[in-house]
């Protein structure tokens, strides 16, 4: 057993979760559904619909023989659906085709509709005291810290060097309490924001802790490049005043007072310098364009206003940018 395995299972024993509604069951019904509302939600938010939902639907042929209205009734207000739909589609292919039974051999467990390796591994080794490494989000965290691994642990490459990790450090003896004492560090001691490395059992050997680099790791998913979008803003200039409108109150600037826009360059345009603003979801390309000396036509919720006014007006930035470089301002 390695140094990191013998000291998760030491500090479950002492400070893990014992008394979950899921734990002192071999019942791989019970486990099996406990997983599965497990998956990316948290103990505090699963336990009052497991008890619910195991009391009426107490095993396999219950659950299979029940609608699937039902049985989304019972996981209302849990999230994610899907995962409710496979275990029902999944309790009706253990009947028919493991006889009623859960399956023990890996392999079948993983055939199971909704069942990955992290949990069909989970399911192992809690029912059948099979022991298979685990790799969910918590635990991808401790590991990422403790054994330093850097980059998205979404990326295969990475996720891969967990797996190996998983494997390497799971051990043959005692595997039920490692298994639950890295989920349990992982939801109450190495949190994603203010982990508590003061009370870990591994801190000594976590890389990251000996690096100051808890808090970098494991490494976020890489920001998708932002949309672009362009826009032409139409500035039209008339005895000493532009024309503002006010936005609609949804969407981007809403309610502000900005210039009209356009998709093209008008033919009687006289182009100002182009710039880009960047907004959290996407980039603008703004291109600002001159009109001078002719009547638009009229526009509900415009404003003719000195480029001076116009300035204490309420403008987003791109504009205040706009009116502080016309030749006549200022
Ligand atoms: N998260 C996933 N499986 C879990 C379990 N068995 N106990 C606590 N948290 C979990």
């Amino acid at each position: 057993m390695t140094p990191f395995a013998k000291a998760i299972i030491d500090w479950q024993k002492v400070h893990g979760r014992h008394d979950l509604p899921w734990q002192n069951t071999n019942d791989p019904y019970a486990i099996w559904v406990s997983e599965i509302m497990l998956q990316q939600t948290q103990v505090t938010a699963v336990i009052g619909y497991y008890d619910r939902f195991m009391r009426r639907f107490p095993d396999i042929a219950t659950l299979s023989l029940a609608t699937q209205e039902e049985v989304l009734q019972y996981w209302s207000g849990l999230g994610y659906y899907s995962r409710a739909r496979n275990l029902h589609h999944a309790a009706q292919k253990i009947i028919d085709d493991f006889h009623g039974v859960f399956p023990q051999d890996f392999n079948d467990i993983l055939t199971l509709p909704g069942i990955g390796r992290s949990t069909a591994a989970a399911i192992s080794t809690f029912a059948f005291n099979q022991p298979m490494p685990i790799l969910d989000g918590n635990v991808k965290r401790v590991f990422a810290r403790h054994f330093l691994i850097e980059g998205w642990p979404g990326l295969p490459k990475i996720e891969q060097q967990m797996w190996d990790i998983a494997h390497r450090e799971n051990p043959t003896k005692e595997a039920v309490a490692y298994t639950q004492g890295l989920m349990d560090m992982g939801a109450t001691l190495c949190t994603r924001s203010r982990p508590r490395c003061s009370d870990c059992p591994v801190q000594a050997s976590c890389q990251a802790f000996g690096q100051v680099r808890v808090n970098r790791l494991p490494t976020s998913k890489p920001k998708k490049a932002l949309p672009e979008r362009h826009c032409v803003m139409l500035v039209y200039y008339l005895a000493g005043e532009v024309l503002l409108e006010r936005r609609a109150n949804t969407g981007i600037w809403g309610g502000l007072w900005s210039f009209p826009e356009a998709e093209e360059v008008p033919e009687n345009a006289e182009k100002l310098p182009a710039f880009t603003h960047t907004f959290t979801h996407f980039k603008l390309h703004i291109q600002p364009v001159m009109i001078s000396g002719i009547t638009p036509p009229d526009k509900p919720n415009t404003l003719w206003l000195t480029p001076d006014e116009a300035l204490q007006a309420a403008i987003p930035t791109p504009i205040r940018k706009i009116l502080l470089c016309l030749p006549y301002a200022r």
